[in-house]
């Protein structure tokens, strides 16, 4: 049976949504140039919806949506878009808001890729930092929250498509 444990409530949520978005707001606002807020569909359609209400500026946003393939840890993985961009980064400033950021290769994959269409900066956004099992190196400059390890849904992450609509984070508990 599947068991969810409360990780972070809907309230931690919405206090540290506006903690990020008064820091990118700070980091953004004397910016000169267009900027793109890009959500990395589809685990952080929830947390961009609602951080971007909450900035002090007005971003063009866009969407993408990558696809792994190859196994999950296997340093072989490649990444492709399965729905890219619709505006053009080229000089422009873009902030990447994802949902999870895990072994980094789906963010160095993206970051490489903004980098080669000539983004004039670029800054990652995450609603959770999970760090141990990092393995490419990354900045996230703005993060909700850090963990060490653990499965978690709600709040646009899902299991197998299920939870996304969950107001809060819950870490999934198989039983035996
Ligand atoms: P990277 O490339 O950083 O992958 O290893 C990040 C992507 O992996 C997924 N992921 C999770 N999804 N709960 C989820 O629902 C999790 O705890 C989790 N950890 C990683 C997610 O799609 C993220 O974008
Ligand atoms: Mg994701």
């Amino acid at each position: 049976m599947t068991r969810l444990r409360p990780v972070f409530s809907a309230q931690e949520i919405a206090q540290q949504v506006d903690r990020v978005a008064a820091e990118i707001t700070a980091r953004y606002r004397e910016e000169d140039g267009e900027i793109v807020a890009l959500c990395v569909l589809k685990g952080a359609f929830v947390f961009f919806a609602d951080l971007v209400r909450k900035l002090d500026f007005e971003p063009q946003l866009d969407f993408v949506r990558l696809a792994s393939y190859g196994q999950a840890t296997s340093p072989g993985e490649k990444v492709t878009f399965s729905k890219d961009m619709e505006i053009s980064v080229k000089d422009k400033h873009v902030l990447i808001v994802e949902d999870i950021v895990d072994t980094g290769r789906t963010l160095a994959y993206l970051t490489k890729v903004l980098e080669t269409r000539g983004a004039r900066s670029i800054a990652i956004c995450s609603l959770i930092d999970k760090r141990e099992r990092r393995e490419v190196e990354l900045d996230v400059a703005f993060s909700c929250f850090q963990m060490d390890k653990g499965f978690v849904v709600g709040f646009g992450l899902d299991y197998a498509e299920r939870y996304r609509q969950l107001p809060g984070v819950y870490e999934v508990c198989e039983d035996a």
